[in-house]
């Protein structure tokens, strides 16, 4: 596996004539502090590109999503055991720039995320997919791979970087992948482990709040934000922001069929996201 920490580096591992990654090429775009549900992402990466396509791994703190007052300085950075996995899931290329190098000048153009960038995430978090947007078309075109995996666990922004690459024609297909679970079911996160004993077993309530949901989907709409809205109104230790309900691209939910339940909520001083698909009007197979 290389590691390149310039744009250099990042040209000479990817293109260079002795070196140039080989076949289709796959980018995972992460911050780093890697997880099993990174890891996945790497996995779908590589079934997508075969044994002769390859795999870059991109690790980042992009200081333009964050807010005033946000996690950046306490954020968690392990780039050395962040490239032993990386090295152990079989990636060729990691990418971890400094800020310097990936914000050499003031920046004066940035990607517009448009209406769907303002609310729910956006909305808690002004300037948020601004910065994410930005830093996901830069990154794409520095490492130029035909695909990139993103998970389901940032739904939102999941679906805004399906479009950014549409309605820009970036070219690069965005593949989603479901959220990876401990097996009591919280969704994993590198900001876990902000959360003490207390508050892990509290922040359970999430994954518990869309299965309930889920299970009640087919009652229609309504039912399963009830559910939903019962299990998180049950632990006072969760602090919801919102728990909504919309259809795949987070437009109005349909009366039957697909939808999504999203949920964001704090507990302690940590903010914590959730979503799961549910089948409305429908029984679950
Ligand atoms: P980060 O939070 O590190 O997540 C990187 C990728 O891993 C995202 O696609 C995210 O959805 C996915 N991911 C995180 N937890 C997951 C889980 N439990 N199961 C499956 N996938 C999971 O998202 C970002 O970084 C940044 O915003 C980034 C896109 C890198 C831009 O800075």
């Amino acid at each position: 596996m290389q590691l390149a920490q310039t744009r250099d580096e990042l040209t000479d591992a990817r293109f260079g004539l002795d070196d140039a990654l080989d076949g289709d090429v796959a980018t995972v775009l992460t911050m780093g502090a890697l997880h099993a549900g990174h890891l996945a992402l790497v996995h779908e990466a590589r079934r997508r590109v075969g044994p002769g396509g390859s795999v870059i791994v991109t690790i980042f703190v992009n200081p333009l999503q964050f807010g005033a007052g946000e996690d950046l300085t306490r954020y968690p950075r392990t780039l050395r055991s962040d490239l032993q996995a990386a090295q152990d899931a079989g990636v060729d290329l990691v990418f971890a720039p400094s800020v310097q190098e990936m914000y050499p000048t003031e920046l004066r153009v940035t990607v517009d995320p448009g209406e769907l960038g303002a609310v729910l995430e956006g909305a808690a978090r002004p300037g948020h997919f601004r910065g994410v947007l930005t830093v996901v078309a830069k990154l794409l075109n520095l490492t130029v791979p035909a695909l990139t995996v993103f998970g389901e666990k940032d739904y939102q922004q999941l679906v805004l970087v399906r479009r950014m690459c549409a309605d820009l024609e970036l070219g690069v297909d965005v593949v989603g992948l479901p959220t990876v679970r401990e097996p009591d079911g919280l969704a994993l996160s590198s900001r876990n482990v902000y959360l003490g004993d207390q508050e892990r077993a509290q922040a359970l309530a999430l994954s518990r709040a869309l299965r309930a949901g889920q299970d009640a989907a087919h009652g229609g709409g309504q039912a399963a934000l009830r559910a939903a809205g019962e299990v998180l109104a049950a632990e006072p230790g969760v602090e919801v922001d919102y728990l909504v309900l919309t259809d795949p691209q987070l437009q109005p939910p349909p009366e039957i069929g697909h939808a999504r339940l999203l949920v964001a909520a704090r507990v302690g001083r940590t903010r914590l996201l959730d979503n799961m698909p549910v089948h409305l009007g429908e029984t679950r197979p």
